[in-house]
Protein backbone atom coordinates (compact mmCIF):
# COMPACT_ATOMS: atom_id res chain seq x y z
CA UNK A 1 0.00 0.00 0.00
CA UNK A 2 1.38 3.44 -0.89
CA UNK A 3 2.22 6.11 1.89
CA UNK A 4 1.42 9.40 2.09
CA UNK A 5 3.87 11.61 4.04
CA UNK A 6 1.97 15.50 5.15
CA UNK A 7 4.97 16.94 7.18
CA UNK A 8 2.74 19.62 7.63
CA UNK A 9 0.12 17.82 9.81
CA UNK A 10 2.57 15.45 11.02
CA UNK A 11 0.53 13.06 9.48
CA UNK A 12 1.52 9.38 7.29
CA UNK A 13 -1.66 7.56 5.72
CA UNK A 14 -1.59 4.59 3.88
CA UNK A 15 -3.84 4.36 0.73
CA UNK A 16 -5.17 1.25 -1.38
CA UNK A 17 -3.04 1.78 -4.81
CA UNK A 18 -5.32 3.55 -7.25
CA UNK A 19 -6.97 5.98 -4.54
CA UNK A 20 -7.60 9.08 -5.59
CA UNK A 21 -5.21 11.98 -3.31
CA UNK A 22 -8.06 14.12 -2.81
CA UNK A 23 -10.76 11.75 -1.52
CA UNK A 24 -7.40 10.16 0.87
CA UNK A 25 -6.78 13.48 2.41
CA UNK A 26 -10.04 14.14 3.32
CA UNK A 27 -11.06 10.67 4.43
CA UNK A 28 -7.87 11.57 6.50
CA UNK A 29 -9.69 14.63 7.96
CA UNK A 30 -7.65 16.97 5.85
CA UNK A 31 -9.84 20.16 4.32
CA UNK A 32 -8.77 20.32 0.60
CA UNK A 33 -10.12 23.89 -1.12
CA UNK A 34 -12.49 23.00 -3.92
CA UNK A 35 -15.29 24.77 -6.15
CA UNK A 36 -15.92 21.96 -8.57
CA UNK A 37 -15.90 18.49 -6.43
CA UNK A 38 -12.82 16.95 -7.89
CA UNK A 39 -13.98 17.89 -11.75
CA UNK A 40 -10.33 19.75 -12.23
CA UNK A 41 -11.47 22.30 -13.46
CA UNK A 42 -11.18 25.44 -10.50
CA UNK A 43 -7.51 24.25 -9.58
CA UNK A 44 -8.35 24.97 -5.55
CA UNK A 45 -7.21 21.79 -4.64
CA UNK A 46 -3.32 22.40 -5.71
CA UNK A 47 -0.46 20.88 -4.05
CA UNK A 48 2.96 20.08 -4.06
CA UNK A 49 3.95 16.61 -4.18
CA UNK A 50 6.82 14.42 -4.45
CA UNK A 51 7.38 12.96 -6.81
CA UNK A 52 5.37 15.30 -8.76
CA UNK A 53 4.73 12.40 -11.16
CA UNK A 54 2.94 13.54 -14.80
CA UNK A 55 0.17 15.65 -15.17
CA UNK A 56 -2.99 14.99 -17.37
CA UNK A 57 -4.14 17.19 -19.77
CA UNK A 58 -7.17 18.75 -17.88
CA UNK A 59 -4.52 19.42 -15.00
CA UNK A 60 -2.60 21.32 -17.41
CA UNK A 61 -5.30 23.24 -18.98
CA UNK A 62 -6.78 24.16 -15.62
CA UNK A 63 -3.15 25.43 -14.43
CA UNK A 64 -2.54 27.49 -17.56
CA UNK A 65 -5.76 28.91 -16.98
CA UNK A 66 -5.62 30.38 -13.79
CA UNK A 67 -2.04 30.90 -13.97
CA UNK A 68 -0.41 28.63 -11.42
CA UNK A 69 2.88 27.17 -12.05
CA UNK A 70 3.81 23.51 -13.15
CA UNK A 71 5.15 22.51 -10.28
CA UNK A 72 1.89 22.13 -8.51
CA UNK A 73 -0.87 19.41 -9.08
CA UNK A 74 -4.28 19.05 -8.46
CA UNK A 75 -4.77 16.90 -6.41
CA UNK A 76 -8.35 15.47 -7.45
CA UNK A 77 -6.45 14.61 -10.61
CA UNK A 78 -3.74 12.39 -8.73
CA UNK A 79 -4.50 8.81 -8.01
CA UNK A 80 -1.66 7.37 -5.84
CA UNK A 81 0.34 4.33 -6.90
CA UNK A 82 3.22 5.16 -5.28
CA UNK A 83 4.20 6.80 -1.79
CA UNK A 84 4.53 10.86 -1.87
CA UNK A 85 5.06 13.48 0.44
CA UNK A 86 2.33 16.79 -0.23
CA UNK A 87 2.63 20.09 1.23
CA UNK A 88 0.30 23.11 0.47
CA UNK A 89 -0.08 26.39 1.17
CA UNK A 90 -3.19 27.09 2.69
CA UNK A 91 -2.63 24.09 5.56
S1 LIG B 1 -11.23 20.21 -6.78
FE1 LIG B 1 -11.39 21.65 -8.38
S2 LIG B 1 -9.61 21.30 -9.56
FE2 LIG B 1 -9.47 19.85 -7.97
Amino acid sequence: MPVIKIAQKNKIISVESGKNLMDALLEAELPVASSCHGQGVCSKCFVTVSPIGAHTELELKTLEKNKLDLSKRLCCQIFVTNDLSVETTYW
